[in-house]
């Protein structure tokens, strides 16, 4: 057993209570390997901002749960290297499976776990919830689960509709599972493609997709019926297009990658929406980086050579989050 107090990681309890009152976001940043980690780090000090870095199921069969746990450790001293004194870095599970994959996850070092029981049927959502939060308070580790289900890309926007939040849910939901946040279906999606071309319109200036809005009636009334509690947001990329016509220009293939509009999620911020997700985004600034790389130097071959380029372009966006959409930034 290894808890996360002797890692020098914290769980979300206080970060999200100063979120919510404060009107901002925390950054989840989803991480795979080291150049994520580092840029992940480096912008959170220089913007003095708390920082939750997830790990999916995929990401521990990808990197190995061991290793991401040492660098979930590295990432706190690193920040204390980079000269920031108290560093406030969550080890978050990102969409637990089950209740076991919880428990290896708290057994092992991280703070804050999720369990995603949003496809199962409420009553057994509300049970596995319910047993994860158990375990998980007896080792002061917080617990996000999720009501309604994020749309599928292939969805019609009336199926989606149909698998947001139920507002009437969510006081019963947080009540009897004892969750200490909730991630809320509300129009987002995961990945680059967020929403099909028919369901957007197209700015007639730019020839860019303009996709739906969110539900923010939705949000507000899930606010009204529990004032203050924690609200999480997956499927949070912006998708920016910049990124996307660099992959397009050096030989990738992303063609009508959309995302949410920043605005949207400005707005969101300062709700009690107090956890927004981020992992495409960083997906896409590093491809970008890393094929423009290799169009304008055939010749390297040294992988630092092209992941320079690539961290630098993801700690830019890391900062350009934190500041200009979330509002952590100087939260430390
Ligand atoms: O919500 C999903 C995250 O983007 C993680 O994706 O399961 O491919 O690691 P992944
Ligand atoms: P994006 O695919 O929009 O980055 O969402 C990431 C996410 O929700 C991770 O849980
Ligand atoms: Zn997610």
């Amino acid at each position: 057993m290894t808890s996360y107090k002797e890692l020098g990681l914290v769980n979300t309890r206080e970060m999200f209570k100063k979120a919510v009152a404060g009107g901002y976001a925390i950054p989840a940043f989803n991480f795979n390997t080291l150049e994520q980690m580092q840029a992940i780090v480096q912008a959170a000090v220089e913007t003095k901002s708390p920082v939750i870095m997830q790990v999916s199921k995929g990401a521990r069969n990808y990197a190995n749960g061991t290793i991401l746990r040492y660098m979930a450790q590295g990432a706190v001293e690193y920040a204390k290297e980079l000269g920031c004194e108290n560093p406030q870095i969550v080890l978050h599970l990102d969409h637990g499976d089950s209740f076991e994959l919880c428990k290896d996850c708290i057994d092992n070092g991280f703070s804050s776990v999720m369990f995603d029981g949003s496809s199962l049927p409420y009553e057994e959502n509300i049970r596995i919830t319910k047993q994860v939060v158990e375990y998980a308070h007896a080792h002061d580790v917080t617990v996000e689960a999720e009501l309604g289900v994020l749309a599928g890309v292939e969805d019609e926007v009336q199926a989606e509709k149909s698998h947001y939040t139920k507002p009437e849910e969510v006081i019963d939901f947080a009540t009897r599972s004892g969750c200490d946040s909730l991630a809320i279906s509300i129009g987002t999606s995961h990945g680059a493609y967020k929403f099909t071309p028919e369901q957007c319109t197209r700015d007639p200036k730019t020839g860019r997709l303009v996709p739906p809005p969110l539900a923010f009636d939705i949000l507000h009334e899930i606010e009204k019926k529990l004032p203050g509690f924690p609200i999480v947001l997956h499927g949070s990329s912006s998708v920016p297009q910049e990124e996307v016509d660099t992959i397009n220009a050096h030989g990738g293939k992303l063609p009508d990658a959309v995302g949410i509009p920043e605005e949207q999620l400005r707005e969101a911020s300062k709700s009690a929406v107090c956890k927004i997700n981020i992992d495409s985004d960083s997906r896409l600034a590093m491809t970008a980086a890393i094929r423009k790389h290799f169009d304008e130097k055939p010749g390297d071959f040294d992988p630092r050579q092209y992941l320079k380029p690539a961290r630098e372009n993801m700690k830019k966006m890391y900062i350009h989050k934190i500041v200009e959409v979330l509002g952590s930034n100087n939260k430390l």
